[in-house]
């Protein structure tokens, strides 16, 4: 808000000429408005830690990925195959569903099973409600913090291009929970070892099992928290309560969207620390152990 108001001196008051609300009486203070210039305010808090955090977490996240991405090796270890490359549908280790490099992928393009599916995975957290407002105020401060200053004098919200974009969110909600179902199977594979004495697969838990199980069970906390799935479970419907298991299954929703930011970070976390998990026992720096 631009411009100056008239406030009323405290316990002034008398009524309006239509006699309906109290207008000011006697004289009243002038406070000024003026919109705060950029990375102005009032809070006496560190506000700036939060978007910090958030800056350097995600850049992180987004430098590693897009490295790991566009390897395109080192990303499988026997039955433990890395959350960024699965589904692998085309490419050549063991896991891969429709072989090796396809014969119409352009010579001169870098070749790399992830390149065919991480705009999913990726998609959904772009668009997800809570990095949404997490990354405007930390990528483009917009605002910096609550109630700070903030570079632009027009909001346009999320109703008009590009922005608008973002509720594409839904379909990729679909999306993430098909791959939930991925690494889910991708869990039941790091369970059976080849043994090369017997030439059979066999029963067993490594490390590397336990770290494929966490990192399915946390995207799947982040995944089943999403306000968009609440939104489609809890919908269509004047009172939930009519059906016990819609009602329970939004509840279980409500829980886990509750705590959708915590679900988020470490889930964010653990999938690229299971990307390199896999990588660095592929590259032999660190020896998977076979717990039984
Ligand atoms: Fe965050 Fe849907 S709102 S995953």
């Amino acid at each position: 808000m631009n411009g100056s108001v008239t406030v009323p001196s405290p316990g002034a008051s008398r009524s309006e000429p239509d006699g309906h609300s109290p207008l000011p009486q006697g004289e009243g203070r002038v406070r000024d408005f003026t919109r705060p210039s950029f990375g102005q305010t009032m809070r006496p808090d560190t506000w700036w830690v939060q978007p910090l955090l958030v800056f350097v977490g995600l850049s992180t996240f987004i430098v590693y990925s897009t490295w790991a991405a566009f390897q395109g090796t080192h990303y499988y270890f026997g039955n433990y195959v890395s959350p960024f490359y699965s589904p692998e549908i085309f490419g050549n280790s063991p896991h891969a569903w429709f072989g090796g490099k396809p014969s119409w992928w352009p010579g001169w393009l870098l070749f790399s099973p992830a390149l065919f599916i991480l705009w999913a995975p990726g998609g959904f957290r772009l668009t997800c409600y809570y990095y949404r407002g997490a990354y405007y105020k930390a990528f483009w401060a917009d605002p910096p913090a609550c109630t700070v200053g903030e570079p632009r004098k027009t909001y346009l919200g999320e109703r008009s291009f590009p922005l608008i974009m973002q509720n594409v969110h839904r379909y990729f909600m679909y999306v993430a929970i098909v791959f939930i179902g991925i690494l889910a199977y991708d869990v039941w594979k790091a369970v059976h070892f080849f043994d090369p004495v017997t030439g059979r697969d066999s029963f067993g838990i490594g490390i590397g099992t336990i770290v494929l199980a966490i990192n399915v069970y946390l995207l799947g906390g982040y995944t089943f928290g999403c306000h968009s799935l609440r939104h489609l479970i809890g919908g269509f419907r004047d009172q939930l309560a009519g059906s016990k298991p819609a009602f329970a299954a939004y509840r279980c929703v409500t829980c886990l969207n509750s705590r959708h930011m915590m679900w988020a970070w470490m889930s964010l976390f653990w999938v690229g620390f299971t990307d390199l998990y896999v990588r660095f026992c592929s590259m032999g720096v660190w020896h998977d152990v076979r717990i039984f």
